[in-house]
């Protein structure tokens, strides 16, 4: 997200800002599913909403990425402000949740 802003903030042309828009949403989608393994070996009980709002969040990201990189109208910097929200809500909410059941688990 950093190097995104910083790109951005530098004024780099569409191609390189959809580049890191891709990398971004692949990295999310790697560690989401790295999340969802664990929760589901460690038999979670929340695991089911958690992966819900993964989805959720990922839908939003290729819907505005795919509007970004297409120039309808998206604005990329209102949209970073919008997934940082995402980001700190998803967290400080669900993923607070579930790291003391993979610790009692013995998953660390
Ligand atoms: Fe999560």
């Amino acid at each position: 997200m950093n190097e995104l802003r910083l790109a951005v903030v530098r004024g780099s042309g569409r191609e390189q800002v959809s580049e890191l828009l891709d990398r971004l949403i692949e990295f999310t989608r790697r560690h989401f599913a790295s999340e969802e393994r664990l929760m589901e070996q460690s038999g979670f009980p929340g695991a089911a909403e958690h992966r819900a709002q993964h989805q959720s969040l990922l839908a939003q990201m290729l819907y505005s990425a795919h509007r970004i990189q297409y120039g309808e109208g998206v604005e990329i910097s209102s949209f970073l402000c919008s997934l940082r929200d995402w980001f700190t809500d998803h967290i400080e909410g669900l993923d607070r949740q579930y790291g003391p059941w993979l610790n009692q688990h013995g998953i660390s």
